[in-house]
């Protein structure tokens, strides 16, 4: 029989061994139990915000919203993301990046007809841009300043730069000052040492801006700081009221050092070839996978150090 993979729908209670790879799998118990450590972890003030980057259904977002530790509100990339999102119930998003383009806008501002809208912006012009859409569609919009602490992308450099951002929110109708966000990420394994300096340092320039704002006179009711990799770190210092951990969710051998957390999103192959008795080509190629970055690659369960030395568009090779 041949299987359309457009309409491909395996039944619940099909055995692992007859679905049709590459596939997707979500290990249940993984992922509760990665959710789990949030909820334990977060029972301050501070929150979860979970970035849905991974996760992309609602029904996820919903169950990661209500196992606990979350500000009940998420974070997506996108506007068509968000779209999405709200459409599965869920009604505090902020997108922690630019919107520039009149048709995305004013999809925004659809949406802030039906939910808490904020959105980051770096720029004045894009900010008077939001201001004049979201007057002619009679919707205000929550706005952040994005902090750039270490990304190089998108964000503020200078803290000056995020108080003038500030005053300009406040002084233009139909968007409302929120606060400050920034994201930042490690490279490689670091140790607990190394993480919690990378991650005080990036953070505290979140915070930085956030005081100059406040020493300008303008509340800061967000600062929305921190992913997975310092989701302790960020928590623990005084001012941020929410994190943006992704990865987490699912995890990812990019974050491995992170034990506490355990592999939920994992893909199921096939070996399709065994040319030698050291070279095995498995399904999975990177149309499923991505990259292979260095030495932190992907990982095969249950065969502790093998190594993936190519993935190719359809196989991989090890
Ligand atoms: C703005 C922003 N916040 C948070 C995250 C989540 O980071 P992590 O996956 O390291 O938890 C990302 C990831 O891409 C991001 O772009």
């Amino acid at each position: 029989m041949t299987v359309n993979m457009d309409n491909y729908t395996p039944q619940p209670g099909t055995p692992i061994e007859e679905l049709e790879t590459p596939c997707f799998i979500l290990d249940m118990d993984s992922f509760e139990h990665n959710l789990g450590v949030v909820a334990e972890t977060y029972t301050s003030t501070v929150k979860m915000r979970a970035h849905t980057k991974n996760l992309k259904s609602p029904f996820l977002a919903n169950y990661q919203i209500k196992t606990g530790g979350t500000s009940g509100g998420i974070c997506t990339a996108k506007v068509s993301e968000a779209e999405v999102m709200i459409e599965g119930g869920i009604t505090d998003i902020l997108i922690p990046n630019q919107i520039v383009t009149p048709d995305k806008l004013n999809r925004l501002c659809s949406l802030a007809r039906r939910a808490d809208i904020k959105v980051c912006i770096a720029e004045p012009q894009n900010l008077q841009d939001i201001s004049r859409i979201a007057s002619e569609n009679d919707v205000t919009i929550g706005i952040l300043v994005e902090v750039d602490t270490s990304m190089d992308r998108g964000g503020i450099r200078q803290v000056e730069d995020g108080v003038g951002l500030a005053k300009l929110t406040q002084a233009l109708p139909n968007v409302e000052f929120r606060g400050v966000m920034s994201h930042q990420h490690v490279d490689g394994w670091p140790t607990l040492e190394e993480r919690v300096n990378i991650g005080r340092k990036y953070v505290q320039m979140c915070l930085d801006v956030k005081d100059a704002i406040e020493a300008a006179g303008i509340s800061v009711d967000i600062v929305s700081s921190g992913e997975t990799f310092s989701y302790k770190i960020a928590a623990e210092m005084d001012g941020v009221t929410e994190v943006e951990g992704g990865t987490y969710a699912f995890m990812d051998t990019m974050l491995g050092f992170m034990d506490e957390f355990r592999y939920a999103g994992k893909l199921l192959g096939t070996v399709v070839s065994k040319p030698n008795a050291n070279v095995v080509i498995g399904d999975v190629g990177l149309r499923s996978l991505c990259t292979i970055n260095g030495e932190y690659g992907p990982s095969v369960e249950g065969v502790p150090g093998i190594k993936i030395p190519h993935l190719h568009h359809h196989q991989m090779t090890h």
